[in-house]
């Protein structure tokens, strides 16, 4: 296995580009099952979830090239619909493949994704949902078998809880069911937007795309002709880098971002001290004088993103006063306290929120990476920590993170990758 050795302290300076967001890819790729016919999808990061995605559907019967961030598709032979536990256990984000194989061949065998170490991670609304649209599901051997024999039928889905990944099962299910759908209270993240623009430039009607009501009329079973498609820049990536840079107090240019799709990010690094300009396409942040504490809980989009909370409460180590964070949507998304604490952080937890006094000179130590976003948490950590940091179990990071160690080489960090 490797690990990333950081020394610190260091003050990150100069520009990267953000790549494509994993998140918006893959729902995305999980849409292609609705076609029948070749498509290109550009901008996809090379990242480990979506090759554990494409090893799956290369189990389907799916033919496709992945060359420089081009994803070439073709779904028109899949000769199985069972997504086996060895693959969906590595990426719970296979259960995106529920609907689509469910809508276009009326049957199809999931494995029930389990927990992972952020927390229990239900499906329920998912299959809850399928099942207003006329689907039959079992729990047989650790299975979802879904069958809808006739096809599935649109209906009127109210989710008791805003569920990101759940919202974009439904609407590509929606997308070949036979009549209406109304989705009430589904999410209306960037990624859940772009997959409804991606349909829609399809000839797929749908109505209310970034709100929180959907209405989507489906083809009745007709196969989907996709156009080309970009994937958009992805912002959790980007807003991990201008923690990276607000923590070494550096000035730091990101290209290919959505500065939009970062509002909450860059107003809670406003409040900490620091300056955001954005241009067109690029976006740069000016470092605080000195970091200030901050307030904050995590909530759906538009509001402050739980992808972000890790990354946060590293920097909150840096900052002047007491910070308060709270963790509202997952129920164990704290695992990077006790490895921030091994740095020398102050934190103490009560419940689901965490409260950090700042400022505090962190030490290098060994540290272990435990869920994708606090793995770059502790990346951060160790940018701004005085000596060597290594961290371990960096497998988490290439989940989500195309080329963490070169990006910030780029920005004079002293990283390198190590094998064990
Ligand atoms: C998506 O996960 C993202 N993953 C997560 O990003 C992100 O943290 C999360 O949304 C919240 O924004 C992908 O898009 C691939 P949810 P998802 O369903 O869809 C509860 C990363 O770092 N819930 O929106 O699995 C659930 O327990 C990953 O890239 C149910 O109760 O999250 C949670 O408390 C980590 N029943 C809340 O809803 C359900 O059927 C939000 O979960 C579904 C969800």
């Amino acid at each position: 296995m490797d690990y990333l050795s950081i020394t610190g302290p260091c003050r990150l300076q100069g520009e990267i580009r953000v790549s494509g967001a994993k998140n918006a890819a893959l729902p995305i790729v999980a849409a292609t099952l609705l076609s029948d016919e070749p498509c290109s999808i550009e901008n996809v990061p090379e990242v480990a979830d979506i090759r554990t995605l494409l090893r799956l559907f290369e189990k389907l019967g799916s033919r496709y090239l992945l060359e420089d961030h081009t994803l070439t598709i073709d779904n028109e032979e899949i000769t199985n619909t069972v997504a086996t536990y060895d693959i969906v256990k590595t990426m719970r984000a296979s259960i995106l493949v529920l609907g689509p194989l469910l809508a276009r061949f009326g049957r199809c065998e999931v494995s029930l994704p389990g927990g992972c170490a952020i927390g229990q991670r239900p499906i329920d609304l998912h299959l809850k949902a399928l099942e207003q649209m006329g689907a039959s599901i079992e729990i047989k051997n650790g299975y979802v078998v879904a069958t809808a024999p006739e096809g599935l039928r649109g209906a009127r889905i109210i989710f008791d809880k805003i569920t990101v990944t759940g919202s974009e099962n439904i609407i590509m299910a929606a997308a070949l069911a036979k009549g209406k759908t109304e989705l009430i209270n589904v999410a209306k993240e960037p990624e859940v937007v772009q997959l409804c623009e991606v349909l829609a430039e399809a000839g797929v009607e749908i109505d209310g795309i970034g709100g929180d009501e959907l209405t989507i009329i489906g083809t009745d079973r007709e196969a989907l002709k996709l156009k080309p498609i970009k994937i958009i820049p992805d912002r959790i990536e980007a807003g991990t880098y201008l923690c990276a840079a607000a923590i070494t107090y550096g000035t730091v240019t990101l290209n290919s971002v959505r500065s939009d799709h970062l509002d909450a990010v860059t107003a809670k690094l406003h409040e900490a001290g620091c300056r955001i300009e954005s241009e067109g396409e690029s976006m740069t942040l000016y470092p605080a004088a000195r970091l200030k504490a901050f307030e904050l809980s995590t909530t759906e989009y538009p509001g402050f993103p739980t992808d972000m909370q890790a990354q946060f409460m590293a920097l909150a180590t840096q900052a002047e006063g007491v910070s308060i964070i709270e963790e509202r949507l997952f129920e164990n998304r704290f695992m990077h306290v006790s490895e921030l604490q091994r740095l020398g952080a102050s934190i103490h937890l009560k419940g689901h929120t965490a409260t950090l006094n700042g400022p505090i000179q962190l030490l290098g130590a060994d540290v272990m990476a435990t869920d994708l976003r606090a793995s770059s948490a502790l990346v951060l950590a160790a940018l701004a920590a005085s000596g060597v940091t290594n961290v371990h179990r960096i497998y988490h990071l290439d989940r989500g993170y195309e080329a963490l160690h070169e990006k910030l080489k780029t920005l004079g960090a002293k990283i390198e990758r190590l094998k064990e």
